[in-house]
């Protein structure tokens, strides 16, 4: 693949780059890989190498000396994307002063940070947000969301959707979706499960319907949820735990359905845990998705990703002002070596000033609009899009069959069986990459859009050239 892959063409000069250090022998790297490095999603077999030299602005340049604009921000995570200077420059001040601090020491990074959330991002006084505590990944961040809310209500079952995406670690695996399951080898069609699942304390409520939906209200899914809380009796319910636009699922919810789940989760007296990992700080053209439903706040909020353009790895908590004061009057002994890292809340200092003094949400929804039409556009003459939905800068593509129905019929069921090379969203991100575009989707009939914050009307363009190429690959097979 990596034969085949990127755009060549004039790029920086490398050695340069690397400050005049000679050139990785890249091919005794990839044997060190493929021998020792624990890889994930493919088996070792399949594993493709290709293997990025360096990063600069919105690319990558790849050790075969080709280069791919990045058009998914990496995970939908590099959102100021690659190397930008006004975080990675913080970072270096902070290294000059700082390796690690353990949490019962204060540091400058981790009050600016906290202070840079909640006041400058979430309004302090006038807002519902309390406290900030930054962890190591978005995974551990929606862990401690479901302590503190079981902790808080004293409650253990938590509500999750299904083609959700939380994170794979032992808890975090438990909330539905996509759930680290194995196909062994030799058995491409045998979904093997983490023992255990489904665990005790997690129950699936139905997926949103799509912001297309048109049928009658309210929405089937909250009608559904409802009966599911009284089957469970509401007063065990801890919490639902939802995704402002799936990250994993790329599904965009109806607009009713948010406004309705924390209706439901009032009247009925739990709590909302809104993971904003993948849609925080930006993405969806506000601050945070649940901000797409003016009124509606959460109590809990998990985020990551873009809250330091996914620089360093990171995530963080955000509790209610009410959870706040609650745990302020208690002793809760949690903790990990990593929390409040200085070097890691000072990528977070770059990101939030960089993105406040650009006005970054005027420039996602600017941006957003622009890539939006430009997509109806590409779904006008393509019969394989099926729907194009999202906002600011992320919106998925569903791909379907001459008949309008998903391409491969599990659609976001899959349990990712078989042979994956020829799924709509791999032969989608062979063809972008053969024309120097990172592009492709996780579900097999969904392509993710989500350039970074820093993407150009140019780049726009040149993005979605490879991909109008790509949808004419699949018009071709499928319709
Ligand atoms: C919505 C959502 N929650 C949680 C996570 C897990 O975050 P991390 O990969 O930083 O552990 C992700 C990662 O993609 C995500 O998209």
């Amino acid at each position: 693949m990596a034969e085949s892959t990127g755009r060549r063409g004039p790029r920086p000069d490398a050695a340069h780059e690397r400050g005049g250090a000679p050139s990785p022998d890249w091919e005794q790297l990839e044997r060190w890989d493929r021998a020792y490095y624990l890889h994930n999603v493919q088996a070792q077999g399949q594993w493709p190498w290709l293997a990025v030299e360096r990063q600069a602005g919105n690319y990558l340049y790849l050790s075969n000396g080709a280069s791919l604009l990045d058009f998914q921000s990496q995970l939908i995570s590099d959102s100021l994307g690659h190397c930008h200077p006004g975080i990675y420059g913080e970072i270096t001040r902070a290294m000059e002063r700082y390796g690690h601090v353990f949490f019962g020491m204060g540091h400058e990074y981790r009050a600016r940070a906290a202070k840079l959330v909640i006041e400058d991002v979430l309004g302090g006084e006038r807002g519902w947000a309390g406290r900030l505590r930054v962890l190591a990944s978005g995974t551990e961040a929606v862990e401690n969301c479901i302590t503190l809310a079981r902790l808080y209500t004293g409650r253990t079952l938590i509500l999750t959707q299904a083609h959700s995406y939380h994170g794979l670690t032992v808890g975090a695996t438990m909330l539905r979706g996509y759930r680290n399951n194995l196909t062994p080898g030799g058995h491409p069609d045998e979904v093997r499960d983490v023992p255990g699942f489904p665990a005790h304390g997690y129950i699936p409520i139905p997926p949103p319907e799509h912001a297309d939906y048109a049928g009658p209200l309210p929405l089937p899914s909250l009608v559904a949820t409802e009966h599911i809380i009284r089957t469970l009796g509401a007063r065990n319910v801890a919490a639902v735990i939802t995704e402002p636009m799936f990250g994993a699922g790329g599904l965009a919810p109806h607009p009713a359905y948010m406004p309705g789940l924390r209706d439901l989760s009032k009247r009925h007296g739990f709590l909302w845990i809104d993971d904003e990992v993948l849609c925080g700080f930006g993405r969806l053209g506000e601050w945070f998705g649940y901000q797409l439903h003016p009124g509606v706040e959460p109590d809990l909020m998990a985020v990551g990703k873009s809250i330091n353009g996914s620089s360093l790895p990171c995530g963080a908590v955000v509790a209610s002002k009410a959870i706040a004061e609650f745990f302020d009057q208690a002793r809760w002994w949690s903790g990990s070596t990593w929390d409040g890292h200085p070097l890691v809340c000072a990528s977070i200092v770059g990101a939030l000033e960089t993105m406040l003094a650009d006005n970054v949400l005027e420039r996602v929804r600017a941006r957003g609009r622009y890539l939006r039409e430009r997509l109806d556009h590409l779904a006008a003459r393509h019969p394989s899009v099926g729907r194009v939905a999202g906002h600011g800068l992320y919106h998925a593509v569903d791909l379907v069959d001459a008949q309008g129905r998903p391409i491969v019929a599990e659609d976001r069921y899959t349990a990712f069986l078989g042979d994956l090379t020829d799924h709509p969203n791999n032969v989608v991100a062979r063809e972008c990459a053969a024309r120097g575009v990172f592009l492709g989707g996780f579900v097999p009939n969904t392509i993710k859009v989500g350039p970074p914050f820093t993407i150009s009307e140019a780049e726009i363009d040149a993005g979605l050239a490879a991909f109008d190429a790509a949808l004419s690959v699949v018009d071709a097979r499928w319709c």
